[in-house]
Formats: C-alpha cells, sequence, structure tokens
C-alpha cells in the first residue's frame, strides 16, 4: 500500500505549535487542563518530537524529568513542577517528601528508547557533539532507573517486573486490571475530588469505582512511607504488566546500545544480563494461543482479554516469525470491525468501550511502538497503514488525547502534547520509509 508523503505535511507545523505552547520551561504539560505537571512516558515521548526541530530542547525534557528521580533510581510518574489546582491527586496528597515534589509510582520506561532516538536523529555536528555530552551525564541515571526496575520491582530475580499500581502502566483502566482490581477492597471515597471530568467529558474517563481503588493503593503505599520493599510485599495489587514488561526489554535494549557507544562496559554486561533473563522470562506470559498477556502476580491469574499491549513483543523483539504473522492476521482482523487502528482492545471483548480512555480508543504513542515493531518484522505495509491512520485521526479531529476507532472522534485532552510529538516522528518515519 502506497500512500502520499504529502499527504498530512501541514500537521507538522501545528505540531510544533503545541509543543511549544505546552512547553513550561524545559518540561512539557501533556496537555494545558487534564494534566498540567510533566508526566514521565508522555515526556519521552515528547522529547522525540522536539529532536527533531530542536534538540537542545528535547534534552532538556529528559533532564527536567530526571530532576524528579529518587534516590533509589525510580523516576515519578509525575514531576510536580510548579502548582496547579486543576489536578488530583496532587503533590499534597502523595507527600513523596522529595524535591521537586513527585508522585510515588513510576510509569512505563521510554527514557532510554528516547534518548537513543534522540542521539540517532542527531545530524549537525553541533547536534552530534550535544547528544555526546547530554548522553554521559544522562546515561548513569537511566541505568539506575531500569537498576530499579529490576531490583526493587523483582524481588526474586525472575526477570518479569511488577507493576504496584494500575497508573504504572500508562494504561490506567485497561480491562487487564479489571481482574486485579476486583479482587481488591476499596477502602477510600473520593469520587467527589475528582477534578478531570471539569476537563473532560466523563464518559470517556475512568469510572468513581475504579478511582477509589486506585486512591486506595496511593493511601496504603503512603502510608508505608513510599518504602520499596514494605509496598512490594503488601500491596493488594501486583501485576507483570504486558506493556510495561515489553516496553522495559526495549528501553533495555536500546540502553545496552548507548552503553555500547559509551564504553560503559561493566554497565553493559550488567543489561545484557536482564535482557537474557527478561527474554526468557516473557514466555511465562503466553496464553495457549502463544499471545502474550499481563498477570496478576498476586493471584496467579493471567488476563483474559488481548490489548494492544500484546503487539509490544514485537517492539520488544521477543517475537518469534511466527508470532509475528500471527500478530499481523490478528492487527488485520481487528481492522477489519474498525476504520482505524490501533485499538486499545479486542473489539470483540465484552469490555470493548470505544470512547472510554484504555478500553478501545486508539493512542498514538502505542501505535508508534506498534509500528516500529512491525516494521523490524518486516511488515513496513502495515507499519505504513497505521501511521496513516494516526496521522489521518490528527487531521480529521485535532491532536486528541485519543481517538474513536469506529468514527475517528477525538477524544480526552485537547492539543495533547505526545499526540503532536507523534505527528512529526510518524511523519518522518513515513518520509524514512518511502
Ligand atoms: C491520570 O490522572 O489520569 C493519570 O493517568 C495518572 O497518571
Amino acid at each position: 500500500m502506497i500512500f502520499s508523503q504529502n499527504e498530512h505535511a501541514w500537521l507538522e507545523d501545528e505540531a510544533r505549535v503545541i509543543l511549544r505552547q505546552n512547553d513550561r520551561g524545559g518540561y512539557t504539560v501533556p496537555n494545558n487542563s487534564v494534566y498540567p505537571y510533566q508526566w514521565n512516558w508522555d515526556s519521552a515521548f515528547v522529547a522525540m518530537g522536539f529532536a527533531l526541530f530542536d534538540p537542545a530542547r528535547a534534552w532538556a525534557e529528559l533532564e527536567r524529568l530526571f530532576e524528579g528521580q529518587w534516590p533509589n533510581g525510580m523516576v515519578p510518574s509525575i514531576v510536580f513542577h510548579g502548582h496547579s489546582d486543576a489536578y488530583y491527586p496532587g503533590p499534597e496528597v502523595w507527600q513523596s517528601g522529595h524535591m521537586p515534589p513527585t508522585t510515588g509510582i513510576s510509569q512505563p520506561p521510554v527514557a532510554a528508547s528516547a534518548a537513543a532516538f534522540l542521539l540517532n536523529t542527531a545530524r549537525s555536528e553541533a547536534d552530534q557533539a550535544l547528544a555526546g555530552i547530554k548522553l554521559k551525564m544522562l546515561f548513569p541515571k537511566l541505568l539506575a532507573s531500569h537498576r530499579w526496575w529490576h531490583e526493587a520491582r523483582d524481588l526474586q530475580g525472575s526477570g518479569l517486573v511488577a507493576i504496584l499500581h494500575p497508573w504504572e502502566s500508562g494504561r490506567d483502566n485497561s480491562p487487564d486490571f479489571d481482574g486485579p482490581l476486583a479482587r481488591m477492597e476499596a477502602r477510600v471515597s473520593i469520587a467527589h475530588l475528582r477534578k478531570d471530568r471539569t476537563h473532560v467529558n466523563a464518559a470517556e474517563r475512568p469510572t468513581d469505582e475504579f478511582y477509589n481503588k486506585v486512591m486506595t493503593l496511593v493511601e496504603e503505599a503512603k502510608a508505608l512511607g513510599w518504602r520499596d520493599q514494605e509496598v512490594f510485599a503488601a500491596s493488594q495489587f501486583r501485576v507483570v504488566d504486558a506493556g510495561v514488561q515489553l516496553i522495559l526489554l526495549k528501553a533495555d535494549r536500546d540502553l545496552l546500545a548507548l552503553a555500547t557507544h559509551l564504553g560503559e562496559h561493566t554497565a553493559a554486561a550488567e543489561i545484557a544480563s536482564w535482557l537474557a533473563r527478561a527474554s526468557a522470562a516473557v514466555e511465562k506470559l503466553r496464553g495457549a494461543d502463544g499471545i502474550i498477556r499481563s498477570f496478576d502476580a498476586r493471584h496467579g491469574m493471567a488476563a483474559h482479554d488481548i490489548t494492544s499491549a500484546s503487539f509490544l513483543s514485537l517492539y520488544a523483539g521477543v517475537a518469534d516469525a511466527n508470532e509475528a504473522e500471527m500478530l499481523a492476521r490478528l492487527y488485520r482482523t481487528w481492522k477489519e470491525a474498525l476504520r482505524f487502528g490501533v485499538p486499545s482492545l479486542e473489539p470483540s471483548s465484552s469490555a470493548w468501550d470505544k470512547a472510554r480512555y484504555w478500553r478501545g480508543p486508539v493512542w498514538p504513542v502505542v501505535n508508534f511502538m506498534i509500528a516500529q515493531g512491525f516494521a523490524a518484522y518486516g511488515f513496513a505495509n502495515i507499519a505504513e497503514e497505521i501511521y496513516h491512520d494516526t496521522l489521518g485521526l490528527i487531521a480529521q479531529s485535532g491532536f486528541r488525547e485519543y481517538f474513536d476507532p469506529e468514527t475517528g472522534e477525538g477524544l480526552g485532552g485537547r492539543d495533547f502534547s505526545w499526540t503532536a510529538a507523534m505527528a512529526l516522528v510518524m511523519r518522518r518515519e513515513i518520509s524514512a520509509g518511502a
């Protein structure tokens, strides 16, 4: 399938304007109303967008994110630079004891992959020199953050890392977490404190029941002083999330390439051992159908549905040729039922809700990772179609947070930073592939 290279060229100027508008001084808010602070994986993707027109600003994005890094290596899900009344739960709720204030949980570790992207897209001599300097400073912090995942979130050295809160997956209310959340008890009632629904239609956001559960997890971990091992042992929620596990695997590969580039041989050996262990361990996440799914480690139960995270085995490089073929067939089956790919959930699922956050809608950053995976396994036509669908959605409905896969309607926040970043990155991928 050949798409015209120039079809969505006009999106690039608007994408750059949105990134500039959401810049708050070296860091970018995901959007001005719903998310008025710096989010972890948003910033990593945003850095990739900035890299294509302002490399210095791209490195600043990662540097400001790592200002929030904890002494134990964790990079929090949100760094609360500045103050806003528009978001709940804010810094006063988390009480992380860190400066700048942060949450007490993490998010999918995309930063090393972003740093590799920044290094690889540096073109001029000056940009390459800048990348060399910035990478050298960032590398020990990236290494510490990956070590935190592999040690603090994999206490037995199994190769599988656990998330202790659905927000750590970045796919907050995915049906992957319905079982684990149903098996835990809500001990707070906070619906009246929510602010998200003042900015976004309630039908597009998680339910009150979800919020009561996730805020219970926050309160319980806070009561334990956010001490890693104690929270890990006590948490009512402990899940091996397919998304985080596979994104970490890819990020480990990118971190290994960075270590090799820098001549960091001891670090490279450590990263290679994580990779070997995790590549073997993900096999345990495969169902009888060969598909990787999330796993409730606290109750020993695999998730039921197939979500878009299952496609990330291609991005992580742990699929064999048969699995790649199978995922290509699955992608096509999903696409037959919908106008736009890739939905966040299999369309035939009983949990399908085409407008509600991670229970159906299309998310541009996930599309980028899925397309990268298909391209790496030789399915250039699928990768191209996914880029084209994503740019088509943005062209139709604006730089929204997520999109209805049936109608293409824009959902969630507006003028979204990572959507703008992905428009720039996908445009570049299309030109490079042509
Ligand atoms: C939210 O507030 O919806 C975020 O996804 C949490 O990180």
